[in-house]
């Protein structure tokens, strides 16, 4: 049993390592956010002093619609990273996620590197975390719902991985039940509850399968950003594909596409797969994001510059939006997600 605690623990640090110290980025796919302009508004009447980003993420208010994404847990390095980064999300007033669950269900030894988020982040909203090849195991959900007690989550992640449970030495590629077991899910526990993929993008039939199960929010995770297929073939390191590193749906063609279910569908629409910058961030916002969210770069952030690094980078991310909001004549995010953008193609 101590054995496979710590093989589990070893590759959540080698996940760390990997995102931290390799180039995981896709190499020949982008997030396709760079085929998109803003339509500038030459006579804009915004004033820039009175934006304000205030929003509800479910029922809780925040500063920003940022979602500090679900990365780690289960190993002694997790302790200190999601304790720092609970306090910038704190301080930020933003919601943050914890990494998958799956280790804290399994011992006891790790528990405390999920449960220091909700001591460091007391009043924000905590996304819990675990993924669809775990959940599809389970005949009954107090196990899940002892993950939702331990950090207090006001909703819960199903994190849909087809492509690293495929790759991962240690993956279990079998979601058979998985709808069915979602439908038990969003009935049984309390919480709202929320699929995200992990950078492979989520298509618009898909989301609208996950809406129909009774899921309240879709993070599409799209191709773009963080290659999880890379990180995967790195830790195997023999056996490096270039198709499956960049394996996915980009994340504007998600946006785009899924928003489109915004009509029939009441849900929480979240952008994210490469979001680095605020330019990317008001473009997933323009393509109908409610909440944007990111990873990797928020980690990056944390290991070079501490939390005031993770502070400054995101709202540095709101100015950006506000000038962008100024110069398309936004004065609401709102007013934002209704502005077209052009094609580059057809713009020029
Ligand atoms: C170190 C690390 C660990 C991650 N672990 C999880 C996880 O346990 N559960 C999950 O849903 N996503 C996990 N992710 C995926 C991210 O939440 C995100 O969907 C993905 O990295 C794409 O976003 P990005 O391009 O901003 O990095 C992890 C990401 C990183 C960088």
């Amino acid at each position: 049993m101590d054995k496979q605690i710590e093989k589990t623990s070893q590759r959540k640090k080698e996940h760390l390592e990997l995102s931290l110290k390799s180039d995981v980025s896709f190499k020949t796919k982008s997030n396709g956010f760079e085929f998109y302009d803003f339509v500038h508004d030459a006579a804009t009447e915004v004033d820039l002093s009175k934006i304000s980003f205030e929003t509800k993420f479910f029922k809780k208010k925040v500063n920003f619609p940022f979602i500090i994404s679900c990365m780690t847990g289960g190993t002694s390095e997790a302790e200190n990273i999601n304790a720092q980064l609970a306090v910038a999300a704190e301080e930020l007033k933003i919601p943050i996620g914890v990494g998958s669950q799956r280790q804290a269900l399994e011992n006891q030894k790790y528990k405390n590197s999920y449960s220091v988020i909700r001591k460091n982040a007391s009043t924000v909203p905590l996304l819990g975390n675990l993924g669809a090849a775990e959940l599809v195991k389970f005949k009954s959900f107090d196990s899940i719902k002892v993950l939702i007690d331990l950090i207090e989550a006001d909703v819960f992640v199903i994190h849909l991985n087809p492509l690293q449970e495929l790759l991962q030495k240690e993956g279990t590629p079998d979601f058979k039940g998985l709808l069915n077991s979602l439908k038990r899910l969003t009935r049984e526990i309390k919480i709202p509850v929320i699929v995200k993929e992990i950078g492979s993008g989520i298509s618009a039939k898909v989301a609208k399968r996950m809406l129909d199960s009774g899921v309240k929010g879709i993070d599409v995770a799209g191709a773009g950003g963080t290659s999880w297929a890379a990180i995967e073939m790195l830790r195997n390191k023999s056996n490096v594909n270039d198709y499956f590193w960049d394996w996915g749906l980009p994340t504007s063609f998600c946006l785009r596409e899924i928003k489109k279910l915004k009509k029939k569908y009441d849900f929480l629409l979240i952008g994210s797969g490469g979001i680095n910058s605020g330019i990317e961030a008001a473009k997933a916002f323009a393509l109908g994001s409610d909440f944007v969210a990111s990873a990797r770069t928020v980690l990056k952030q944390l290991d070079l510059s501490g939390v005031d690094g993770v502070k400054n980078l995101i709202t540095d991310w709101f100015e950006t939006i506000k000038k962008i909001m100024f110069l398309t004549g936004s004065n609401s995010l709102n007013k934002l997600r209704k502005k077209k953008l052009i094609r580059r193609e057809i713009l020029y």
